[in-house]
């Protein structure tokens, strides 16, 4: 059975007006149950709930925004915002080069949680001046703090409560760090066809790499970094959620899209690989993509039809 995660059935917002539904405990316990996790069951059964037994909202929010501050440091010790700028950087490159489309762009960071991918290109400014940086989270509370920390640290960024694909304004490229294992391998598609069927000229989504040490991994750092037994469930549940990259590039290869993954299994060393990039570019895209990150990385960068080869 696939492994659930805590922080995914503690919240629950109405999709169409993301609107806070309330979560009755019970009904948390029992899923977790069914699923044979009786050590999630007695996390969740710690957590308050009102006479009704429905879960306070607002200890969720607070348990939810300490979790993902703990997180925060997995994301600055695995140097997400450069391993991702190394792909971004050379991705905007090309969409300039191009001309499909003139500036200024907009890169949306789907579930965006505390906003740290966003928070750090725009401190670093990284990808110019010319590409808006937008993160947009279904989470009120998560996004509440990453609006809070940019206006703190006064970066050019912006944070918006809601679902990434109802925004007024479309995307150039959208973006997203731990939020692929979220889905189910049958929810994949829809996800991938949202961004397909927009304006946007590529998607880029950072994800956990489904080896055989990500677990164990997982299990070593987040028993050293966090506290909270929600923290430590979940990123351990997380890593055995993770989906193979043959799963992600034909979910990914919808029409429209040119489906690509960086440093697959196969192409890279299995103690180091945690996290991977799967990205989708319009096809006439490809070729300015493959010329602005060079020989060498653009050998790393494959699509489905080169998988079997680079796993063998
Ligand atoms: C585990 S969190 C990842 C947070 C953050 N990216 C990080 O790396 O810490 C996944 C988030 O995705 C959000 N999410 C999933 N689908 C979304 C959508 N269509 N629009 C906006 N947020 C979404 C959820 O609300 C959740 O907060």
């Amino acid at each position: 059975m696939r492994p659930l995660e805590i922080s995914d059935l503690i919240t629950a917002v109405d999709p169409a007006d993301g609107r806070r539904l309330p979560v009755r405990r019970a009904e948390v316990l029992r899923r977790l149950r069914e699923n044979g996790d009786e050590r999630a069951a007695r996390i969740v059964a710690g957590l308050p709930a009102d006479r009704d037994g429905v879960l306070d909202p607002d200890a969720v929010d607070r348990l939810l925004v300490s979790v993902h501050t703990e997180l925060q440091r997995l994301s600055e010790e695995l140097s997400i915002g450069t391993r991702l700028v190394h792909l971004l950087g050379p991705l905007f490159t090309a969409i300039r080069a191009a001309g499909g489309r003139s500036g200024p762009y907009r890169l949306v960071d789907v579930g965006c949680g505390l906003g740290y991918l966003v928070r750090r290109l725009a401190a670093t400014g990284a990808l110019g001046p010319d590409v808006e940086l937008v993160g947009v989270d279904l989470n009120a509370a998560l996004v509440g703090e990453a609006d809070r920390l940019a206006r703190a640290e006064r970066l050019d960024c912006r944070f918006v409560h809601g679902n990434a694909f109802d925004l007024p304004e479309a995307a150039t490229v959208y973006v997203s760090t731990g939020v692929l294992h979220h889905f189910g391998a049958d929810a994949l598609a829809g996800f991938f066809e949202a961004q397909a069927a927009s304006p946007a000229l590529a998607f880029c989504h950072l994800d956990l790499a489904a080896t055989g040490l990500a677990p164990v991994g997982a299990w070593v750092f987040h028993r050293a970094r966090m506290r909270h037994p929600l923290g430590r469930h979940d990123g351990v549940a997380s890593a055995r959620r993770a989906h193979p990259d043959e799963v992600l590039l034909r979910a990914a290869s919808v029409p429209g899209m040119r489906a690509l993954v960086y440093e697959p299994r196969g192409l890279s060393n299995p103690f180091c690989t945690t996290l991977r990039p799967v990205l989708g570019v319009r096809p006439w895209l490809e070729a300015s993509l493959r010329e602005a990150l060079g020989r060498r990385a653009s050998r790393r960068l494959v699509g489905p039809e080169h998988l079997g080869e680079a796993a063998r």
